[in-house]
């Protein structure tokens, strides 16, 4: 008969050494490549605030984000297209002064990028000196190899996206689901190749037919970290806002919500605002 204290003893210390021990652990570009090799799953979500990203921190999340979906869950823009360079390094600087563990990777957002190699140099320059973040991600494939390989060349890594690309937007005139025909399958296949070989230590697929992201990633040696694309990727990513039921105008198929903080929030607010219209709050203990 086994012993099932014991065992279940053994097991919560394992627990617990694995956890002190990633907890430790920077998580670095070479790590991440490690745990593609090893098979395990990285784990990434967006944060754009110290609060916040301690939080994410503290949970041993793998990659935190700072996307340039702040554009629409923080600044409540329509798409991500507004966001300028200093708003990102503001974000990307507030989840540096939080973060100790995680690998921490800013979005260079729209029109920071696009106009010239030398141009997404110095965008990518800035967010690093001025934020003190590990990597930058770039949307596109082939048409920004030449930033991508300059970037790269100073010594800042890139994380590719490719799939839907929010950033297009305007181009793409919907946000359905991309390369689901052979001809745009067979360009992001090529896309994800040229990136890799191009020096990116990682590729975000967006919203792309599960085979397809299966496919792609079989084919690289970096890792793909899905969103919307299947289990068959390296990872997985979601807007925090998104996960934590913040934002509830947003429900596409592949968002799992883990909470209902709206719902919450507008609780505690509420209450609040009653306890204070009633004389409730502050209460003795809580005055000087
Ligand atoms: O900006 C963002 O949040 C992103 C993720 C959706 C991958 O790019």
């Amino acid at each position: 008969m086994p012993n099932f204290c014991v065992t279940f003893v053994a097991l919560n210390n394992q627990i617990m050494s694995v956890a002190n021990k990633s907890n430790k652990t920077k998580v670095t570009t070479h790590v991440l490549q490690e745990m593609k090799r090893k098979g395990e799953k990285i784990a990434m979500l967006t944060g754009y605030d110290f609060s916040m990203a301690k939080i994410l921190d503290e949970a041993n999340i793998d990659i935190i984000l700072v996307g340039d979906s702040a554009s629409n869950v923080m600044a409540g823009y329509q798409t991500t297209l507004p966001i300028t360079l200093n708003d990102m390094i503001y974000h990307a600087s507030s989840v540096m002064r939080a973060v100790t563990r995680a690998l921490v990777v800013v979005d260079l957002p729209f029109g920071t990028y696009q106009g010239n190699s030398k141009e997404a140099l110095n965008s990518a320059i800035r967010i690093m000196k001025e934020s003190g973040a590990n990597a930058v991600k770039m949307e596109g494939g082939r048409e920004i190899v030449e930033s991508v390989e300059r970037i790269i060349s100073a010594g800042i890594p890139v994380m590719g996206h490719l799939g839907l690309t929010p950033q297009s937007i305007n181009k793409f005139g919907t946000y359905v689901v991309r390369a689901t025909d052979e001809y745009e399958a067979n360009l992001l296949s090529e896309d994800a190749k040229i990136l890799e070989r191009t020096g990116c230590f990682c590729i975000v697929l967006e919203k792309i037919p599960a085979k397809l992201a299966k496919q792609v990633t079989d084919s690289l040696i970096i890792p793909t970290i899905g969103i919307g694309a299947g289990g068959g990727v390296d990872g997985q990513v979601l807007v925090l806002h998104d996960m934590l039921g913040i934002t509830q105008d947003f429900s596409p198929r592949f968002l799992r919500r883990y909470h209902n903080l709206k719902e919450e929030i507008l609780g505690s607010v509420q209450a609040y605002i009653k306890d204070v219209k009633t004389r409730d709050f502050p209460n003795e203990r809580e005055q000087y």
